[in-house]
């Protein structure tokens, strides 16, 4: 017995001596490894009588437990004290600058988006969607272009496959080529009173300075039991100046025909010429002649139209209007060609685009 608890004495000095983590291993092989000290003495068991071998078995197994504790925990000693020295000595160098990041910045469609929602949500207009694949009935024959009506060709349709699911001119389809279709489907799930605008890609077989086979547009519609063409004015008239920003704008409505509207009318909006060749938005002074661009289609919903969606012509009236949207962006930020709108070139977009976290508000007009 005595000579366990020297053994004891022994191994525990040598562990608490131990100062590194290989010493402490060292010591582990000696006592409790193969060739142990402990294990040796394990191996003496089988030696002994039944009653000396119950107490030092005991004993022995109790010292195993003892001294394999003290180890772990001086394992434990010695690894906190390692992570602490090495927390004191080594130093990583965080000064060195990070590489530039380059920041994004805001499309001018999606700000004009922006500032129309902002405009049009003040006025009560909720925004809707409709689908850029659309079929023949949507896009035409429900607006009132008739079958084989020389008013279809006004739009460089692209047609695409028949859906052989479908029937008729719903199985005709095509890429809607203005977004007067959204104007349909939301007639047909809707009853009046309707106060929607709505923004998406339209698509027409087109390409030069001031076209692009895809571009954007912005839809109007206000469907209610007495809303007049007075109604369309006014809500034109306050939309364009808050648009461009410019109090007295003058605008001009000039009748135009559109299939789906009677009605119908283009309106424009005034513009002088600079010196330079360029154009300024706004009043002619005095002496000055006022020029007009067009800016937007628009007219009283035809009742055809109306009674196509499931909407009484003789209990409901209303307006719409349709502009597009990188035409008006073009305008009011001097933008010169349409078609840079589509390149994704990042030093235009640097250029025409907006910070997004401090864009121009349209609710303030700052
Ligand atoms: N859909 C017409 C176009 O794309 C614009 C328009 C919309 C005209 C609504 C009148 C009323 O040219």
């Amino acid at each position: 017995m005595s000579d366990i608890t020297t053994l004891k004495t022994e191994l525990t000095t040598q562990i608490e001596a131990a100062n590194d983590l290989q010493s402490l291993d060292d010591v582990r092989v000696s006592a409790l490894g193969k060739k142990g000290r402990i294990t040796a003495l394990m191996k003496t068991l089988g030696t002994m009588s039944p009653e000396e071998r119950q107490t030092t078995g005991q004993a022995l197994n109790a010292l195993k437990d003892e001294i394999a504790a003290l180890i772990k925990s001086q394992e434990a000693a010695l690894k906190k004290q390692a992570l602490a020295q090495r927390l004191a000595t080594e130093t990583q160098d965080i000064t060195l600058s990070t590489r530039p990041q380059r920041q994004g910045a805001v499309h001018p469609v999606s700000q004009t988006m922006e500032e129309l929602v902002t405009i049009f949500g003040a006025m009560g207009f909720k925004v809707a969607q409709g689908p850029d694949i659309e079929d023949d009935w949507h896009n035409f024959t429900a607006l009132n272009f008739p079958p084989g009506h020389p008013a279809r060709e006004m739009q460089d349709t692209f047609f695409l496959p028949e859906d052989p699911s479908e029937e008729g001119e719903r199985a005709k389809k095509l890429l809607r080529t203005h977004t007067s279709s959204v104007q349909i489907r939301h007639m047909q799930n809707h009853q009046p009173p309707i106060k929607t605008i709505c923004f998406g890609r339209t698509y027409r077989s087109d390409y030069d300075m001031t076209h692009t086979p895809m571009f954007h547009q912005m839809e109007c519609l206000y469907i209610d039991r007495d809303v007049t063409m007075a109604h369309l004015k006014g809500c034109l008239s306050d939309f364009v100046r808050a648009f461009f920003k410019i109090d007295d704008l003058p605008v001009r409505f000039r009748p135009s025909f559109f299939p789906f509207v009677e009605p119908g009318a283009e309106v424009d909006i005034g513009y002088v010429k600079k010196p330079d060749g360029g154009i300024k938005l706004g009043k002619a002074p005095e002496g000055e002649e006022q020029k007009w661009m067009e800016i937007l289609g628009a007219g009283m919903v035809h009742p055809n139209v109306l009674k196509n969606c499931g909407i009484d012509p003789e209990a409901y009236q209303g307006f719409a209007f349709g502009m597009g949207l990188e035409r008006a962006t073009m305008l009011k930020y001097g933008i010169p060609d349409l078609r840079t709108f589509f390149e994704c070139d990042t030093r235009w977009l640097a250029h025409y685009g907006f910070d997004p976290l401090q864009r121009p508000n349209a609710a303030t007009g700052q």
